[in-house]
């Protein structure tokens, strides 16, 4: 017994910020943007906290589900930009939501939903009858730097949620981690301590993009083959394929390696950008609200990400 998909939500910031107000700030254009990478606009916290954002995102898939917060057995955040290093995002949306169950948060980047996922498949499968809610949250305009324009154009924030029950929806999932620190890191600071002698880095993502690029395309193959192979899936059965959504360039190229048509891939990547581990459960979340998913449908989702981690997962569509 794993888990089926109960209900879904998301959230995103108020403010727009398109490509050309990007080209204001730094040395870029709407072109090379949408040329290089298919992102047009992205939504960037402003007055908002991304607690607040996995709030709502969270309030929504309870709503869409049918359940309470009281019934939930188990809250996961998947964040890497959190508001608190403690408590946990999980914790508190334990308290806001007026649930009672253990909650934590987990760190596998742009993974992090299927992370997530994965973990919430093996509390299922120790004790069948319960419903987790698994939240993907991320305010990556706090770990970027403005003024690098090889990073800041890229990313995005927002929120996704979903709430699980037991259920037979998820047929396989598989995740991975090749650890490097070099080609994608953001550091933590060293506060004020008096004793640090090394350097005080700021705490500003870093990112390799080639080396990214190579590592998100392969591994995304990979990891859809393992799984269509685990369940004996046929790529013409698959309703949908819900790819990571770090550059339209890495979906075409990992499609292309697949032999899956472009018809079959959800992407939102022009309007949000990459929100690291939210984009997952938005996409998801979007798809569903749009009404594209069918009882019955199979999904592929993949993702890759910092650490660097990757991961893909088939499942059915219950609801
Ligand atoms: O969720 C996981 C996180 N990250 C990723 O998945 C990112 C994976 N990597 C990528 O998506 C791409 O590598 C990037 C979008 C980051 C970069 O695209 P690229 O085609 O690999 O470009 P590049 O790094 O080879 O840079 C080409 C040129 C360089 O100029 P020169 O050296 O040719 O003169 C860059 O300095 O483009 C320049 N450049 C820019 N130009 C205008 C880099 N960023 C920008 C920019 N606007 N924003």
């Amino acid at each position: 017994m794993s888990f089926s998909i109960l209900g879904t939500g998301s959230a995103l910031p108020e403010r727009v910020v398109t490509n050309e107000e990007l080209s204001h700030m730094v040395d870029t254009s709407d072109a090379w943007i949408r040329t290089r990478t298919g992102i047009r606009e992205r939504r960037v916290c402003s007055s908002e906290t991304v607690t607040e954002l996995a709030c709502q995102a969270a309030a929504k898939a309870l709503t869409d589900s049918g359940c309470t917060a009281a019934e939930l057995d188990l809250i996961i955040c998947a964040t890497i930009s959190a508001d608190y290093a403690t408590p946990s995002m999980a914790c508190i949306l334990q308290d806001k939501l007026g649930a009672h169950c253990p909650a934590f948060d987990i760190n596998a980047a742009c993974t992090g939903f299927l992370y997530a996922l994965d973990i919430a498949a093996g509390y299922f499968a120790r004790k069948a009858d319960q419903k987790i809610l698994v939240v993907a949250a991320e305010a990556m305009s706090r770990l970027i730097d403005w003024q690098d324009r090889s990073t800041c154009v890229l990313f995005g924030d927002g929120a996704g949620a979903a709430v699980l029950g037991a259920g037979d929806g998820l047929l396989a999932i598989r995740t991975g981690a090749k650890g490097s620190i070099a080609p994608l890191y953001a550091p933590s600071s060293w506060g004020n301590s008096p004793f640090y002698t090394g350097n005080s880095a700021q705490p500003y993502l870093v990112m390799e993009g080639q080396e990214v690029f190579r590592f998100a395309v392969t591994s995304m193959v990979q990891t859809v083959e393992d799984v269509l192979a685990q369940t004996g899936v046929r790529k013409e059965e698959l309703a949908w394929v819900l790819p990571h959504q770090a550059n339209i360039r890495i979906i075409d190229a990992a499609l292309s390696r697949l032999k899956i048509g472009s018809e079959k891939c959800l992407t939102n990547i022009a309007d949000h950008g990459n929100t690291s581990a939210a984009c997952a459960a938005i996409l998801l979340d979007e798809a569903n609200r749009a009404g594209k998913l069918k009882k019955g449908d199979l999904l592929a989702m993949t993702a890759f990400g910092g650490g660097l981690t990757t991961g893909a997962c088939i499942l059915r569509w219950d609801k």
